[in-house]
């Protein structure tokens, strides 16, 4: 059994769609509120828990081999950010895994956690880095910069507004990856003793400008390029201005000023190389992110498209539940 956390996410879903395709059970850690049931036309099966309760994550582990962490805080709340859930949540599934013996953790970090410099999503991310090494568990760390899914971002905000704000330095070079072929990589790193206890810088194959990157993306998605440049100086002006709307506005601008700002571009070719498996090219990952609307996106999914009508789910609040009494989920699809 493969318990992936952040099933529900961009990255995650793509995770665990790879992982059924080739028909390894998956268990999926949904917390209350997520939209678990775009996943239902998977087969893998549901355990209810939240980074932030520690018994539910050790329940979640019963007959679990191997752990894929791919949650993350993209936008921080008041009570889900990356001290309680990037930080001390990986930390506790980590210590989780540890006590039940799991064989291989794959923990998909982020570039730049090498030098966190104070940024909170990446102080959290080293954090959890550092105490998965220390831990002793069998485990591969992931660490890729931008998606191609950031660029279908910024084109889905200039189809509405007509240009983005462009954050970061335009010239940083950059190695934008593809979702599903970081998908593939997480997998293959279950079973790959060539990256065991490895931290891997990732990306795409391509080396490219922040503002080429952005280009493409337009020019795919037949977007207006036009975008107004947020440079570091203006990220880095903004962001204790923005303290009085709430820290996570000020950490916000912080991350996007490190991840669109610094150089983050890796051998794509010897990445490739090293997970055997082929890197899609920049406009190819462009299109794919364009056409793939996360389906929660998408109005008509929801009534139309993978809505398990059979399976009513049971909603709790973290740290109130007997986790015996919870159902896992419709039951996963025998293939
Ligand atoms: N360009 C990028 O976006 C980028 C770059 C480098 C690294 N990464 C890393 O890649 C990973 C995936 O990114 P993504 O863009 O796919 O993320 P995403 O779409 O924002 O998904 C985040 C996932 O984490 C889950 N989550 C959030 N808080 C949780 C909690 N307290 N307990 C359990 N699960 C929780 C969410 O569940 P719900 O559905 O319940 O919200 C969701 O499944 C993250 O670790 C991220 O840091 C991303």
């Amino acid at each position: 059994m493969i318990l992936v956390t952040g099933g529900t996410g961009r990255l995650g879903n793509q995770i665990v769609r790879v992982l059924r395709s080739v028909g390894l059970d998956v268990r999926c850690l949904v917390r209350k509120g997520s939209e678990y049931f775009w996943l239902n036309d998977t087969g893998a099966s549901y355990f209810f828990g939240d980074l932030r309760d520690p018994e539910s994550l050790s329940r979640a582990m019963r007959d679990v081999r191997y752990v894929i962490a791919a949650a993350g805080v993209r936008v921080e709340k008041t009570d889900n950010h990356h001290k309680n859930v990037t930080a001390e949540g990986n930390i506790a599934l980590f210590e989780a895994a540890k006590a039940r013996k799991v064989e291989h953790v794959v923990f998909v970090s982020c570039a730049g956690a090498a030098d966190p410099q104070g940024v909170p999503a990446l102080t959290g991310k080293k954090a959890a880095e550092d105490h998965l090494i220390a831990s002793g568990l069998s485990h591969t760390i992931l660490r890729p910069g931008l998606f191609a899914a950031n660029f279908a971002d910024l084109a889905r905000r200039a189809e509405t507004n007509g240009a983005v704000f462009l954050p970061g330095r335009a010239d940083a070079k950059i190695s934008p990856i593809h979702g599903r072929d970081l998908a593939l990589m997480c997998t293959a790193a279950l079973d790959l003793p060539s990256v065991r206890n490895q931290v891997i810088e990732v990306g795409g194959p391509d080396v490219l400008t922040v503002e080429a990157a952005w280009k493409t993306m337009a020019e795919v998605a037949h977007v207006p390029a036009d975008n107004w440049k947020l440079p570091p100086a203006v990220l880095r002006g903004l962001a204790p201005l923005a303290r009085p709307l709430g820290r996570r506005w000020q950490n916000h601008l912080r991350a996007l000023d490190a991840w669109f700002s610094r150089d983050s571009a890796v051998d794509g070719p010897a990445t490739a190389a090293r997970f055997g498996i082929p890197l899609t090219p920049f406009r190819e990952a462009c299109v794919a992110a364009w056409a793939d609307r996360h389906p929660g996106e998408d109005p008509t999914a929801r009534e139309e498209k993978v809505v398990h009508r059979q399976f009513v789910a049971t909603i709790y609040e973290p740290g109130s539940i007997k986790y015996d009494e919870l159902p896992e989920g419709p039951p996963p699809r025998r293939d």
